[in-house]
């Protein structure tokens, strides 16, 4: 019987407090093999399974987390609406042969009380720092608590929440977590959208409307590493994503590739990074630039 059949009959552990989570992870750990830890939100779809893939390569036991994280949105965001449907996801989970799902309630993880935040400076202040008030320490905060529940070896985030990554890198390595963290590659559609739970929100001209975004990121960057200034690209992009209906546009950013600070030339690996709302619908992306 082959590694995947056997997986997919064996059903995926739900755990929704953390004496069980603990218990579990005892037992998974006993054995001395690398626990990998994928975390998410749920509503999961390829991008999430491409990392709980990846997550096999590094590990021999794969946890994910669903936690819809309130702490990260804020007042004006989607967290009621975020799409959650923990069935469909667990079926999923089970046929990929994880081990084990963390799925607590908000009271399991932020009991009443409640009092500590952690907050990473520098990295997470600009971009989606500035533009959403208070999402990266929500985020820090329950990837903390994550780490420490799971006690995971290696933990795989996506490169499409491209500043989150980066503010989770800076944390790991500030706090001496014990823990490699992987950046997988953007995964996208077949037209180049990059694949995020949002884009269940969009209505099928949106849908299609959506695809100036990796498209303007593109048409930026062969720009810039064809020399033209990085303002003149940078302002063409958002012309061109303002042209396609989308507002606001809240930056597209030549940034560090490791800092995230801002650049004017394009002289050191960068990043090109853009947020913008569509309809109702906030998508971001980005993708990497390099000097010639
Ligand atoms: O990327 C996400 O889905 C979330 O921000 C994360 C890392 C699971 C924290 O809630």
């Amino acid at each position: 019987m082959s590694i995947a059949l056997i997986g997919a009959l064996i059903a995926v552990q739900i755990l929704r407090d953390v004496p069980s989570l603990r218990a579990a992870v005892d037992a998974l750990k006993s054995d001395g093999k690398p626990l990998v830890l994928v975390p998410t939100m749920g509503a999961l779809h390829d991008g999430h399974m491409a990392l709980v893939e990846e997550g096999r390569r590094h590990g021999r036991h794969v946890a994910v987390s669903i936690f819809v994280n309130p702490r990260q949105f804020g007042p004006n965001e989607d967290l009621s609406a975020y799409p959650r449907r923990e069935a469909k996801d667990a079926a999923l989970l089970q046929s990929a042969g994880v081990d084990l799902l963390w799925a607590p309630g908000v009271d399991a993880m932020y009991p009443t009380g409640f009092s500590t935040n952690i907050s990473v400076s520098g990295v997470s202040e600009g971009l989606d720092g500035a533009a959403r008030p208070g999402h990266f320490d929500g985020v820090a905060t329950v990837v903390t608590k994550l780490f420490n529940q799971v006690r995971p070896d290696v933990a795989i985030f996506g490169e499409k929440d491209y500043q989150q990554l980066a503010v989770i890198r800076r944390m790991v390595a500030d706090l001496d977590l014990p823990i490699e963290i992987v950046g997988m590659p953007t995964q996208r559609a077949e037209d180049g959208l990059a694949l995020s739970s949002r884009n269940a929100y969009l209505n099928e001209e949106e849908r299609q409307t959506a695809l100036a975004l990796p498209r303007a990121l593109g048409e930026a960057k062969r720009q810039m590493e064809k020399g033209e200034p990085v303002e003149a690209a940078l302002a063409k992009a958002i012309a061109n994503l303002t042209a396609h209906g989308f507002a606001p546009v809240d930056y597209v950013t030549l940034c560090d590739a490791a800092t995230l600070e801002p650049m004017t030339r394009l002289d050191r690996p960068a990043r090109l990074l853009g947020a913008a709302k569509l309809g109702k619908t906030r998508l971001i992306d980005n993708i990497a630039v390099d000097p010639a």
